[in-house]
């Protein structure tokens, strides 16, 4: 009989780790968004000591119940609102993921969305294809040097993201559960509400949780100047999307950068997708291939070294263990 562990793999692995990982531990494969209590045969389910998932496998207590000898659940992204973290501490379930290597990427689109709404670059592109530049010239713009960015969470993402934005002289600002010491010399502390009133810019950079679902909403919109861009690459119901496509309709703010948003993918029949004044991506923050290799390396590390019974390097619930320990 086989002394492997059994996990599921449910995240696209190179062919490298996939050797890697079938080395140490019998694979059982499961496609990336279709449920492991529905996928794996119920005579194994009692087996699986491991998981490697993304974001769209729900790990909820169906999923812990489903999986009895579930040790540990190692999400491949930095976000982990697919996780009950609470109840899979209780079941002793060690939850990964994969913070850090990330940050970059999102900074950047972060950047480039500040850089499209600000210069109104996705509509440059359609005037010149077609051929409306030849009938007269491009409207003016808006510079960001000068401005003011307003960063909600300051966390390693906001920090590479305030790091950036001194490149464009721009002031930065940010609120945070607690002031951030790291932020020191690279933004100033404010108020939530004034952060948005005063932000030229507000980006998002805050997890999704019961707390913040739905924490950007009317009020925090209607605080914002109606010239001020409000950029999201964090996740989508973080912002009430009903209030935010109200507030671009009135012109309450000038418009939104998008990486995220509450349904995903998108519907194209989805009001975003009418107006003119905001821009879009498909939930790409992460999506190159320097750093979804990154993030697929320390997700499999985390994975092979809690059932190798080593620390791993990024654990949402560090208590379970310590607990082991
Ligand atoms: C993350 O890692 O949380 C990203 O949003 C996934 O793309």
């Amino acid at each position: 009989m086989s002394q492997k562990h059994k996990v599921i793999v449910s995240a696209p692995l190179p062919a490298d780790l996939r050797e890697k990982v079938a080395a140490r531990c019998e694979i059982i494969e499961v496609p990336v968004g279709q449920s492991p209590a529905e996928s794996v045969p119920a005579a194994l389910r009692p087996q699986v000591a491991g998981m490697v998932c993304t974001m769209r496998t729900l790990v909820d207590q169906a999923l812990l119940d489903a999986f009895p000898a579930l040790a540990v659940s190692s999400n491949f992204a930095v976000g982990f609102d697919n996780v009950d973290v609470a109840a899979a501490t209780r079941r002793k379930v060690l939850i990964c993921n994969t913070p850090g290597v990330l940050d970059g990427a999102v900074a950047d689109v972060t950047i480039g969305l500040m850089l499209c709404l600000a210069r109104n670059l996705v509509a440059g592109d359609a005037f010149v294809r077609s051929g409306a530049w030849t009938k007269g010239a491009f409207p003016l713009t808006t510079d960001i040097r000068g401005k003011t960015l307003g960063l909600l969470g300051m966390g390693r993402i906001g920090r590479v993201v305030a790091r950036a934005a001194q490149a464009f002289d721009m002031k930065v600002v940010y609120h945070n559960r607690r002031q951030d010491p790291a932020a020191q010399g690279l933004a100033t502390y404010v108020g939530r509400d004034e952060l948005f009133a005063m932000s030229d810019v507000l980006s998002i950079h805050i997890p999704l949780s019961a707390e913040t679902r739905h924490s950007v909403g009317k009020r925090e919109l209607g605080l914002m100047k109606p010239t001020a861009y409000l950029i999201n690459t964090a996740r989508g119901p973080v912002v009430d999307e009903a209030a935010l496509i109200e507030a671009l309709r009135a012109g309450a703010i000038a418009g939104a950068g998008l990486d995220v948003m509450e349904q995903e993918p998108l519907p194209p029949s989805s009001p975003l997708c009418e107006l003119p004044n905001v821009v879009l991506q498909a939930h790409v923050g992460s999506a190159t291939h320097e750093t979804r290799r990154a993030m697929i390396d320390l997700a499999v590390a985390n994975l092979l070294d809690a059932l190798d019974k080593r620390k791993p390097q990024a654990m949402v619930n560090p208590e379970v263990w310590e607990a082991r320990a």
